[in-house]
Formats: C-alpha cells, structure tokens, sequence
C-alpha cells in the first residue's frame, strides 16, 4: 500500500498534485511519501515482532539521506556495501551497531573503518576475505563480529542479473565448505562468530525460495550449535518483491511467517535486509512529455527523462508502470514507446503503452524509489534529479538539482 492515488482524475502524492510538484520542482523529479515509508517499515516491524530481529534497510536500493535519516529515527538498520554508505548511514544519524556489511570486495580500508565504528556484523563472502578481516583485527586490536554469508545454492526464480543465490553467482560461500570455515572462526581469538548470513536475489514475488533457503540455513544452525559455535543472529537478507505490474508478492506478514516458524524455540534474532519492499512503492519519478513523433509503425513519446535518471528499463527490461499524472477524459488513448533524451537506442521508459497524452503533461513512473536514484548517472552531462518528499501537504527538497558545474567539479584541464 502507498500514499499515491488518483483523486479527481489527479495523481496525488499524500496530500499534494505531483502536477504542482512539478511545477515547483522541475522534472525529472523523484517524489517520495514519509507516509509511506513508514507504513512499509511498520509492516516489516510487525511481521518479525514476534522475535528479536533487526531490520535492516538495503542502503544501495535508495541512499538518500533524508530516506536512511527517516528510518533511523524510526529504528532501522542498515545493510551496507562499501565505505560510502557506511559513511552515508552514520551521517543521516544511523547507529553502526545497527549495521551489516555486505559484498564480495571489501578492502581492508574499508574493513578497518567499519570496525572502527563499531559495526554490528561484517558478512563475510570468501575463505580470503577472513584472512583479511583477521589481520585487521589484530591491527585495531578489536574483536570482529562476523557471519559468513552462505549460498544456499536455490534459485529465486528472478531476473538472472539479481540472482544471487544460484550455485555459480559470485556471491557468498558454498555450503558444502561453510560449516569446515565456521570452525575456522570459531578457533580464531580475534573474531567473534555472530551469525549465518544469506540472500539469495532481488523481486522474489513467491515465498517458497525463501523458504528453501531458510531451512538450509537452519540447517546449518544446528549443525553448529552441535558443534559447540552458537551465532546470535540469522540473516536471512533481503529480496521480497513488489508490484511493478501485475505481481502479487506476499505481505510481509506471509513471507516471514514460515521462516518465524523455524526458528522458534530457539534463542536466535532474525534479521532482514529489505529494500526494494521498503522504498520501491514510496516513489515515483515525474518525467516531462516534450514531444510527440511517429517514426515507421511505432508512436513515440519524448520526455526528458532518460536512462540516467532511471536505468531499469534499460538495464533489466524491467516494466514499470507510467501514468498520466492527469487523467484526461478528452484525449484518445495511443499506443507508444516512452523514451528519453539520451543517445542510446535502449533509452527508455516504457514500451507499447497505452497513454493519453498531450505535449507538456507529466508523466508518473511508479515504484521508482527502488534502484532509481541510487543507480542514477550524469550520462550524457545531464544532471542528476532533484528529489523531494512529502509529508501530508508539504514537500521539502532533499536533494538539490545539480548544478552543471557540479558535475565536472572534480575534473582538471592539463597545464
Ligand atoms: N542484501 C543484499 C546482500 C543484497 O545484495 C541486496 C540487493 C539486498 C539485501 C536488497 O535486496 P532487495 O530487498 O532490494 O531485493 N538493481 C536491481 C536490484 C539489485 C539488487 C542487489 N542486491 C534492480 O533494480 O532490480
């Protein structure tokens, strides 16, 4: 459920016109709901009350730091992938200790540094990366709380480029050799074995993967437990999907009940690295129509909204449903491709839509809080977009629009 609807044939976001935003705004322009946020993270809180568990919002699917500030203050952790989001999160006032830190590749600079913050967990993903950890450790003189994020080898049935779980993904350990390498941390003084991590890929819209993958991590559990080595947490990652189109993914409510179920009676947290679920649906992006053209048998409908302000389209082939902010009651409906300004022949937002639309309207790309923004780029020198977000009747800028200079700032003419 989210704050954007339709009331006399007019998108609203919470109280306001997206119209109106646009006007004051600019475009393209990425609108999020406060209202929204917070119902969503509720629903996460609510599923998992029944247990300790830690929420941990996915960072890389939205950083902005008004969103990661709001879910701060609102309780949430984070999951984070490199030193700049850890950074990002500690400055929106996010606390460390409730932060996990993902990735295949984490320098040693950035492991010093997440231990130097006091980070809650570092999810471990290869035999060298604990030698690393290890040797970092001993050099801050700390104990590293760590999990090893395990691959339960289970496919979760999703576009293969956020497939994370499959046997040959880069990501994680095997489980085959995952219980011979918890021995190994258990032996070492300098870390402390803190929990079984995994995830296994993005916009699973049926719960049965998760459910797999849950019982092999279990599994694992007790494994270790037989052996003496008791995490403290289950990290079950993140991945539930939402509604681009026609999906009907499970309630949170649904998707985390079984998992619940595993592991009751036994004094372990959960803990889940939602993103997309928590900030897909808040969002929308407003794109301009510019122009109109038709070209051979296909309609064409330009915006100045491009691949670079919103790259899933282009990138996975991804639906995402646009919308008429104003639902005309005199235009005739067309079928067109909704494309952006960019110089690429994949620059688009929408394929063979059906839309009624004149010259200056504004368009609604729905669930765009997801992997909008933060895979955003200034492709082609265009800026990235402005952001802001409502909260009932008003809506605050949080982040400005680029400057032009913005975006060379850091580059330098030979002498
Ligand atoms: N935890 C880990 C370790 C992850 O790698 C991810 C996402 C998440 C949590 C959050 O997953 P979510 O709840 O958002 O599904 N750019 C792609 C999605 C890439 C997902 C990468 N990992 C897209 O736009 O669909």
């Amino acid at each position: 459920m989210n704050f954007f609807e339709f009331k006399d044939s007019q998108l609203y976001a919470e109280d306001v016109k997206v119209t109106d935003l646009a006007k004051e705004f600019g475009t393209p322009l990425y609108v999020y709901s406060k209202a929204t946020i917070e119902r969503h993270l509720n629903a996460f809180e609510n599923a998992l009350a029944s247990k300790k568990h830690l929420t941990c919002f996915a960072v890389k699917s939205c950083s902005n730091l008004a969103v990661l500030n709001l879910l701060a203050k609102l309780g949430a952790g984070f999951d984070i992938v490199s030193e700049g989001e850890l950074r990002r999160v500690i400055a929106a006032g996010g606390d460390p200790k409730k932060v996990v830190f993902s990735g295949v590749g984490k320098t040693e600079a950035e492991i010093e540094y997440a231990l130097s913050v006091g980070i809650n967990c570092l999810n471990i993903e290869s035999e060298e990366e604990i030698d690393a950890v290890i040797k970092v450790a001993k050099k801050l003189n700390v104990v590293a709380p760590v999990a090893l994020r395990v691959n339960p080898g289970v496919d979760p049935k999703t576009h293969p480029y956020i497939s994370t779980g499959l046997k040959n993904n880069k990501f994680g350990v095997s489980e085959e050799i995952a219980l011979e390498l918890y021995q190994r941390l258990a032996k070492e003084p300098c870390l402390k074995v803190s929990g079984i991590d995994c995830h296994i890929g993005s916009q699973m819209t049926d719960a049965a993967p998760i459910i797999e993958a849950s019982e092999k991590i279990v599994n694992l559990y007790q494994k270790l437990l037989a052996l003496g080595i008791k995490v403290d947490h289950i990290d079950m990652g993140g991945g539930l999907g939402v509604t681009y189109d026609k999906e009907v993914p499970p309630q949170p409510l649904d998707y985390y009940a079984p998992i619940l179920e595993k592991l009751s009676g036994y004094d372990v947290a959960l803990y889940i690295e939602p993103g997309r679920a928590m900030i897909a649906n808040s969002s929308v992006l407003l794109a301009k129509v510019l122009y109109q053209k038709n070209n051979g048998d296909k309609h064409f409908v330009i915006t100045d909204t491009g691949m670079n302000d919103m790259i899933r389209p282009a990138l996975y082939g991804a639906y995402m449903t646009i919308e008429n902010a104003v639902d005309h009651k005199d235009v005739a409906p067309v079928v067109c491709d909704v494309v952006g300004p960019i110089c690429e022949s994949d620059d688009f937002l929408g394929k063979e839509r059906s839309l009624k639309v004149k010259n200056g309207d504004i368009l609604a790309v729905r669930g765009a809080g997801a992997y909008g923004s933060s895979m955003s780029s200034t492709y082609n020198t265009r800026r990235l977009p402005c952001e802001v977000m409502v909260d009932g009747k008003n809506a605050t800028v949080i982040k400005k629009r680029q400057s032009f200079e913005d975006i060379w700032k850091d580059e330098c003419i030979l002498n």
